[in-house]
This record gives structure tokens, sequence and C-alpha cells, in this order.
């Protein structure tokens, strides 16, 4: 058994910060989402890996994942030239692929569970395809599938305008070899893309041992701001986070509940309320850190009040005399100086930023 991890893609929705990057990079409670992937993949037992990666952000992905060491798998790095489509992106992973059957996990799926169970489902059924779905409130953003009461998948549409149900297509799938046939057969959809859901459909047609299962944990969707923040809080209830201090606190400074305070950080005459996850080489002083939040390395906050947010790395928030709440901060952002009641504001922001001055 395999797995490919598709991380190529523009990463559109999360911009601006992924104009820059990966949007399979973003850190969620301080790890890369795509990290989340070869996790779940390794935990189930396969270890030989496939990452489709892009021109643009492969590279990235490359330099900060490795050669999968660190995951205890053996990783592949698969260039897909375009992004031209989740079944584009198996055929361009076809000669790794071989004649194995394999897990297809999209990189930006941030999803608990069990594939283990789901894999054995799909060996012992002997099973050509096996897709994860889950209700959603918003199914006409995602592939939607028509199952009948067995769990046999009857018809599946890609971001259907009226929606044959609310069973979303999770982006976790696995199949046989047979799924390359079934690529071969299909033409680009109207967005000119080559998609997975018509393979399948392609597989049901012909009489094919397709199912669905419904996951029972969460499925977070990371593709905006609120999404992200959300996934944040949910992996930080939920993931068994250790409480862990590596980092340096002076006697004035207090930490409350699950707090993890990475190598070289220094905390000063601050309080940290969990939970909440801080990287290595961060200055905090004179803070109130509260729960929900991931800090990222090389972070500089001093005379900050904050809680609810995520900061990436090198960025610097100080002397912002309001609560900052629900916040999403770039890589080396600035956030700086403002006298306790403001008479004007400074920006210099980039391209499709927010800022709520709530
Ligand atoms: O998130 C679940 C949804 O993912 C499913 O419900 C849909 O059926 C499925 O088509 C997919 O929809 P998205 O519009 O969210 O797919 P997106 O273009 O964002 O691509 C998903 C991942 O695959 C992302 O990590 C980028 C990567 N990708 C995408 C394309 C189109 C590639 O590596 N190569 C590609 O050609």
């Amino acid at each position: 058994m395999k797995a490919i991890i598709l991380s190529g893609g523009k990463g559109t929705r999360l911009r601006p910060l992924t104009y820059t990057g990966a949007k399979q990079l973003v850190p969620v409670a301080n790890k890369p989402i795509l990290w989340y992937g070869i996790e779940s993949i390794v935990e189930a037992g396969i270890t030989e890996i496939g990452i489709i990666i892009s021109p643009e952000t492969g590279e990235e992905v490359k330099a900060k994942t490795g050669n999968g060491d660190r995951f205890g798998a053996n990783i592949t790095y698969i260039l897909q030239e375009k992004p031209a489509g989740l079944a584009h992106a198996v055929k361009v992973a076809q000669s790794f692929l071989a004649d194995s059957p394999f897990v297809m996990y999209l990189g930006d799926n941030l999803v608990q569970s069990e594939l283990g169970l789901f894999l054995e489902h799909f060996h012992s059924n002997h099973l050509d395809a096996l897709t994860l779905l889950c209700p959603v409130e918003n199914p006409s953003a995602f592939g939607v599938a028509e199952v009948d009461e067995k769990g046999r998948l009857l018809r599946l549409v890609e971001k259907p305008k009226v929606p044959p149900s609310n069973l979303a297509l999770v982006g976790v799938y696995i199949f046989s070899s047979g799924i390359h046939g079934a690529i071969a057969a299909i033409q680009p959809s109207a967005r000119g893309e080559l998609e997975i859901t018509d393979a399948i459909q392609t597989l049901i047609e012909q009489q094919k041992a397709v199912e669905a299962r419904q996951i029972r944990g969460w499925w977070l969707d990371t593709g905006k701001k609120d999404d992200l923040l959300e996934a944040n809080r949910v992996i930080l209830d939920t993931c068994c986070m250790e409480p862990r201090i590596q980092g340096e606190l002076d006697t004035e400074s207090k930490i409350i509940g699950r707090v993890q305070l990475g190598v070289g950080t220094k905390v000063i005459n601050s309080t940290i309320r969990g939970p909440v996850v801080i990287g290595e080489n961060c200055h905090i002083e004179n803070c109130f850190i509260g729960p929900y939040t991931s800090i990222a390395d090389r972070v500089r906050m001093v005379d900050v009040d904050l809680e609810h947010s995520v900061l990436l790395q090198g960025a610097t928030v100080e002397g912002i005399h309001h609560r900052i709440v629900d916040s999403l901060i770039g890589q080396r952002a600035q956030l700086t100086e403002a006298p306790k009641r403001p008479k004007a504001f400074r920006f210099m922001v980039g391209d499709d930023c927010q800022i709520e001055l709530a």
C-alpha cells in the first residue's frame, strides 16, 4: 500500500498568506497542515509516500518536510507542472504508484479519522474505491455524494449548484490500481481540470466496487482566516498537547493550563493562559496571551493582550493597547506602538489584507 499527498495547486483562498508560500505549509498549532496528513498516513501503517508538488511552491514543501525520516516514512516528491486537476495529479504519480493500491490525501485537509479502519474495510471488501464523507452545511463548495442505504456510492458531483445531499467528499480517498484506467477514460471538466469525481463516477458506471463511509471525527477546512482559527482552536483543544516548557520564564510570569514554550523563548512579566503553543526564540514581555493562540518561531510581543489568534514566524506586535482577538498575523508582519488613545493610524498593508478596527 502506498499514499500520495496532493500538495501542488495554487493557494488562492488563504491569500495574502499564500501569495508567497504553499497553503499546505500554513501552520495549525505551529505544525504545517501537510504534516498532519503525513502523520495520519504513517499511523495507518503506510510509509511509502509520494508528495505532489508544484513548480511554484515545491521547493519550500521539500525543504520544510524533508525525506520523511522525521515521520518514519520514505517520501518521494513528484512534480506536477500545472494544477490540472486531482485526477491529473494521480496520472503524474502513476509511475510512483505502479500497480499498488493507494491512499490519496489532499494536503490542505485536516481530518480526524481512523484511516487504519477505512483501509481495513477497503481491503477486506476488495473495493476499487472508498471515499470518505462528512455532512456539511454548504455542500455546494465541495464534491457531493449520493449514497444508498448500504453505503454504496451512486453518484458524485463536483461543486453542484443544487446538491443531491449534504454529504461532502472529504479529501481522503482509497483506490485500487483500477482508478488509472478510469482516469484515462475521462475528459477535462468545464473548469478545465481532470476531476477525480469524474473518474470515480466512471468506476461506478463500470459497476466496480465503490463505497463511501462517513467519518466520525472532525474535518476542518483551512481555506479562510476564520476556518484556520477554528482549526487552530480544535487542534489545541483535542490533540493531546502535553504542557512543555523549554524556554525561560521570569518570576513575574505565570502559566496557566496547557502551554508549550519552545527552546530559546523568553517570557518576561507576562501571563499565558492555555491552550497556547509558542515556538522557539520568541520574546514575550508585559503580555497577556489568552487561550487558543499559536505563536510561531521568532515572534516578538511586547505590551500586548491577545487571544484566539495565530501569529506566523518573525511577526512583531508591540505596544498595542487594545485587546487583539480572532487575528491571523503573517510572517514578519509588524504591528507596533500606538499611543493609548491613537489620533491617527499609519498603515502599510499588502494586497488582499483585512484590517478590522472593532
Ligand atoms: O477539500 C475537499 C474537496 O477537495 C472535495 O470535496 C472536492 O471534491 C475536491 O475536488 C477538492 O476540492 P477543492 O476545490 O478544495 O480542491 P483544491 O483545488 O483546493 O485542491 C485540493 C488539494 O490538492 C490542494 O492541496 C492542492 C492540491 N492540488 C490541486 C489541484 C487542482 C494539486 O496538488 N494538484 C492539482 O492539480
